[in-house]
């Protein structure tokens, strides 16, 4: 699968590569994708780097991860590119020094993501847990769950199989609309992790049959 990335940061940088290692192609957009930074991450990739247009125009997938303050801009930079694309929102909406969410009981930054890209295919998806476990969501021998939010079955199902082929236990939680809800726990996540030194830590939904 071609996968563009617009942030390849921690969140957009990790996931680009370990879909890479797992033989899908990746391109890994920036503002300045000539940087020294960017050019040894898509060579120990064995990916590309681009602009944040040629990430977007590339990729079946596209994945989104950018400090909530850029993801705007970072959309519109993208332009056309993103029409028809799934595109994976991994943002949060923080506000400086993690003080909490920008948004939430009546929106969410995803909501906000697809009303900028009204033509792609939003999912929300690997905001609820530090990419730094990207690599191993095992947990205690359990799997993190991923929580992934969409208003299109098919695109949900992409992202999915991304998920589960890193070793995520992946949750269907509901429309786009419950990011809402997965943005909240993001925000549990970090107070825990940062705030309470809480970590290693990660969510998993707990089932058990009827
Ligand atoms: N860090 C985590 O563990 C984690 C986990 C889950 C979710 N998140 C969320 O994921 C998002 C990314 O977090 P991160 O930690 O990966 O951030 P990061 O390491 O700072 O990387 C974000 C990247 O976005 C790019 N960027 C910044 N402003 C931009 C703009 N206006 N237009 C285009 N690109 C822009 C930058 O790349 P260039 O300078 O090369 O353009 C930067 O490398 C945030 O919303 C965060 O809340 C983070």
């Amino acid at each position: 699968m071609k996968i563009g990335v617009i942030g390849a940061g921690n969140v957009g940088g990790t996931l680009g590569r370990l879909w890479a290692a797992r033989g899908h192609q990746v391109l890994f957009g920036s503002r300045d994708p000539g940087q020294e930074r960017m050019q040894e991450l898509a060579r120990g990739a064995g990916a590309q780097a681009g602009t944040v247009a040629e990430a977007a125009s590339f990729g079946e997938v596209v994945v989104l991860a950018t400090p909530w303050h850029g993801t705007q801009e970072a959309i519109a930079a993208a332009g056309s590119g993103l029409n028809g694309k799934v595109l994976i929102d991994a943002t949060n909406p923080l506000l400086p020094n993690l003080a909490g969410l920008a948004v939430g009981t009546t929106t969410s930054a995803a909501e906000e993501v697809a009303g900028w890209a009204p033509r792609a295919r939003v999912v929300k998806a690997f905001n609820t847990i530090g990419a730094g476990y990207f690599a191993n969501p095992t947990f205690d021998g359990q799997a993190a769950s991923l929580f992934i939010c969409g208003d299109e079955t098919a695109a949900k199902e992409v992202v999915a199989g991304l998920g589960a082929a890193l070793g995520f236990d992946v949750v269907d939680a509901g429309p786009l609309k419950n990011a809402r809800l997965t943005e909240q726990l993001a925000m549990l996540w970090i107070d825990m992790t940062y705030l309470r030194q809480a970590g290693p830590i990660a969510f998993r939904l707990l089932r058990r049959p009827h």
